[in-house]
């Protein structure tokens, strides 16, 4: 299924492809198994997850892994226009103010983030999730 970013069937594909891809999680120190997905402008569908490490900060969160999987498949021009997060624990994940910074080098303001909260799914547009954000290129 190919839906509009925005539409809810859209989102719901989303966040089914987030939660297969936390399947994947390398997360043996916390056992927080996180799952993003990337709906881009061009209507193709990326995937990440978080990958730990045992130094501990080196951890790269889903949301992150999933924009250098965007950009390495289809290149630097890509932009994001749906974002989707959740965990297989049952738990709230918006993305971290980290990945936030990061997300805002590629993403349209208005793109609607959804993410995973303690008893459902939060959908924000993401010029509200990261007001003010550094900005070098652009503005
Ligand atoms: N994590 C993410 O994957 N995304 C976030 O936005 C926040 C945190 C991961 C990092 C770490 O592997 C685990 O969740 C626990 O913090």
């Amino acid at each position: 299924m190919e839906g509009k970013a925005g539409d809810q069937a859209a989102l719901d594909e989303l966040l089914q492809r987030a939660r297969e891809a936390a399947r994947h999680a390398y997360a043996p120190y916390s056992n927080f198994r996180v799952g993003a997905a990337l709906r881009l402008t061009s209507g193709a569908i990326v995937t990440g997850t978080n990958v730990e490490n045992a130094s501990y900060g080196l951890t790269v969160c889903a949301e992150r892994t999933a924009v250098a999987q965007a950009v390495v498949k289809f290149g630097p021009e890509i932009r994001i226009a749906e974002v989707a997060v959740t965990n297989l624990n049952h738990a709230a994940s918006p993305p971290c103010g980290a990945c936030r910074q990061v997300l805002a080098e590629f993403i349209e303001p208005d793109a609607p983030v959804a993410f995973a909260t303690a008893d459902g799914v939060r959908v924000m547009p993401f010029r509200e999730l990261l007001p003010e954000m550094f900005e070098k290129r652009r503005g």
